[in-house]
């Protein structure tokens, strides 16, 4: 089975989707697939596996990836961020009608828009931080601590912790780089913990083993996500009802989202329970990211979670 293994994209986590990508490439099973490797520029040029453009210009590459991308009998998008995570990639394979995996583009633009998935989160009786949206035009004065982030970006990227008031303008500066929409959110105090959903090949969806992200600062921010300061226990050391919790607010979010085959469901777990922090429908997946460690812990291998996500698709 040829397999069209995508990454990199226009986002802010180019280079994280890229180390995926790699590491997707390199242990696909290669007795029963051929990885065939796309990369997408920070420009939106798609380049082939020896990274030549496509095409002169970004549409003459988008044309002529199309068609290579048609070769293949699936294509695996490991992007993460805006135009690959967002449902606009997605799109583009249904328009053109190529078979892929993960979510279709209404769950990636719901799960990318932190807002949305707070609202439909919220509607399905799970709880999210207390906060609101703002635009550069809005006022924000500071009233207590609270997380600043861009409304759609991943990996922490233009995301901070305002604990004073001074912090609070460079702190809505930085995530408007990224978003001209920000959400200002209450500081939620609890352990951080990550819920895995997989689908099988019938479509029923399933938790790993919760992982707790142990951390000596503050924030989970870039740095930490990607400098091996983070540990990770798996599974997290939790209560057969905070475990029953969490895991039953990580699949009414899934399915409240319209997600498919897989996603990664990130948690505060406070005193009151889980509160939702985000959900990423194409989490990292590099051999040491969060959901592949989680099922390795549950028996399932690397290779075989990726077969599992192609053969998920390919019913
Ligand atoms: N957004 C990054 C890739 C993650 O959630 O793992
Ligand atoms: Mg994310």
């Amino acid at each position: 089975v040829r397999v069209a293994v995508v990454g990199g994209g226009q986002s802010a986590e180019h280079e994280v989707s890229l180390a995926s990508a790699a590491s997707v490439a390199r242990a696909l099973d290669p007795v029963k697939y051929e990885a065939v490797a796309f990369t997408i520029g920070r420009d939106g040029v798609w380049c082939d596996a020896e990274r030549r453009p496509f095409g002169t210009s970004q549409v003459d590459s988008l044309a002529g990836a199309l068609h290579a991308l048609a070769t293949c009998e699936v294509v695996l998008p490991l992007l993460h961020g805006s135009l690959g995570e967002d449902g606009a990639m997605a799109a583009l394979f249904e328009l053109a009608g190529l078979r892929y995996v993960g979510s279709p583009p209404r769950a990636g633009a719901l799960a990318m828009d932190k807002w949305a998935t707070k609202l439909v989160a919220e509607a399905v009786g799970v709880r999210t931080a207390p906060g609101r949206l703002v635009t550069a035009a809005d006022p924000v004065a500071f009233e207590r601590p609270v997380v600043v982030k861009p409304v759609a970006a991943g990996s922490s990227f233009g995301v901070r912790l305002v604990r004073t008031e001074e912090e609070l303008r460079p702190a809505l500066l930085a995530a408007f780089e990224h978003d001209d929409r920000v959400l200002v959110e209450h500081v939620v105090t609890g352990r951080e913990i990550d819920i895995a959903v997989l689908e099988d090949p019938s479509g029923t969806a399933r938790t790993g083993p919760p992982l707790e992200i142990l951390i000596d600062g503050p924030l989970f921010d870039t740095t930490t996500k990607y400098d091996g300061a983070a540990r990770f226990l798996i599974p997290a050391p939790l209560s057969d009802s905070e475990s029953t919790a969490l895991t039953t607010a990580a699949l009414r979010v899934y399915t409240a989202l319209g997600c498919r085959t897989l996603a990664r469901v990130d948690f505060f777990l406070t005193a009151d329970g889980p509160v939702l922090n985000e959900v990423n429908t194409m989490p990292g997946m590099t051999e040491a990211s969060q959901v592949p460690k989680m099922f390795a812990a549950a028996g399932l291998s690397y290779p075989d979670l990726l077969d599992h996500m192609i053969r998920a698709t390919l019913v």
